[in-house]
């Protein structure tokens, strides 16, 4: 394995659920680096370095005292831009005693923070998941830790055909495996199209659409860099017209898949099901909700299992096939951020990524 980093750190990265920061500290491992998290009194979320300027204890085990953290050692504070405000026993306050603090924007139902250089941080580089604050797509998520590298999570969305041998009992079938599909990317961005004609619906998809018969089923994978996810999945009667554009007959999902690093073989997974049917049904909400934790369970069994496998066989190289398409693209595209961060340059975005049949 190689010892360049495996994400880059000039990117905005979900460190939480809106509703997971409060009143209260909160500590959170991102790209290595580790932060404290809470919210002010008028509401605005912060993000600190969770290590005390004094002697390195966790703020987070500390207290928080109206906008303040006081450190749970020697009580030091430290104001919500990691400025320290009080020292015990001395009028004078060091004025270099200040903790690290992270640029943070809470956007979409989640605080995101800027582990890398604050001045490059754009708050309209935020990946753009207007679903989830749109009244007509309803639903909710969760985030599981899953000890593995989050490329291996990417890899996993990037192909969905794991989905006929992973996820058998719920959204998988033979007939996805078999299915043709494409791959394209851009700047930072790479698409996976997979459409599954006239085939029946797995038992999950079979039961949201509620309607006998066969279905034509879109699988389409958008990856932005480093590392989101969004999946425009769905089901429509058979011969519909939804290839052509018209999924009214259908039901569909934005399904959202966030994999922040947090160490290099560690990630928090934060996912989301938004469906566009029956949005009012908070039933529906939490059966999905449910149906989507079990699936996860699937995922991360399979994906720790890979990672104490890579971590057995650390000289062993993947092979790659044409269903890897898609996951080699995200992985370029990560690897070319690592690169221009580190060596400050532009890399050439136009090679093309050969593998038996596929034109990516
Ligand atoms: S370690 Fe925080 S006040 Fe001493
Ligand atoms: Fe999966």
């Amino acid at each position: 394995m190689s010892s360049r980093p495996t994400f880059p750190l000039n990117a905005w990265y979900v460190a939480a659920w809106d509703a997971e920061v409060g009143r209260s500290l909160l500590a959170r491992t991102i790209c290595g680096q580790q932060m404290v998290l809470y919210r002010k009194t008028d509401g605005s979320a912060v993000a600190l370095a969770d290590a005390c300027w004094h002697r390195l204890v966790p703020l987070s085990i500390g207290t928080l005292v109206g906008d303040e953290v006081r450190c749970g050692y020697h009580g030091l504070r430290f104001d919500g831009n990691g400025r320290c405000t009080h020292m015990p026993s001395q009028e004078t306050i060091n004025p270099s005693a200040c903790v690290r603090s992270y640029p943070i924007v809470e956007r979409h139902r989640f605080v995101w923070v800027w582990p890398g250089d604050p001045s490059l941080a754009d708050p309209t580089k935020v990946p753009d998941l207007e679903w989830m604050d749109d009244p007509a797509w309803a639903g909710d998520g969760r985030m599981v830790e899953v000890k593995a590298d989050y490329r291996l999570v990417l890899d996993n969305l990037m192909d969905l055909t794991h989905e006929t041998y992973v996820h058998g009992s719920s959204i998988g079938n033979e007939a996805l495996a078999e299915a043709p599909f494409d791959a394209v990317h851009g700047e930072t961005t790479a698409t996976v199209r997979r459409w599954v004609l006239d085939e029946d619906p797995p038992p999950f998809w079979g039961a949201q659409l509620g309607k006998p018969g066969k279905v034509d089923r879109w699988q389409i994978i958008h990856f932005k860099a480093p590392s989101t996810i969004v999946l425009d999945v769905g089901v429509a009667p058979a011969g519909s017209g939804a290839p052509e554009g018209d999924r009214s007959q259908g039901v569909g999902m934005w399904v959202v898949h966030i994999p922040t690093p947090s160490t290099e073989k560690t990630c928090l997974y934060f996912w989301c099901h938004l469906r566009n049917y029956r949005i009012h049904e908070q039933r529906i909400t939490r059966q999905i909700l449910d149906a989507g934790g079990g699936i996860l369970v699937e995922d991360e069994t399979v994906i720790e299992a890979q990672q104490r496998a890579l971590d057995a066989n650390p000289n062993r190289e993947f092979y790659n096939l044409n269903i890897d398409a898609g996951s080699l693209w995200a992985r370029r595209l990560i690897d070319q951020m690592v690169h221009e961060e580190l060596d400050g340059k532009q890399v050439a975005r136009s090679i093309p990524i050969k593998l038996a049949g596929v034109q990516a």
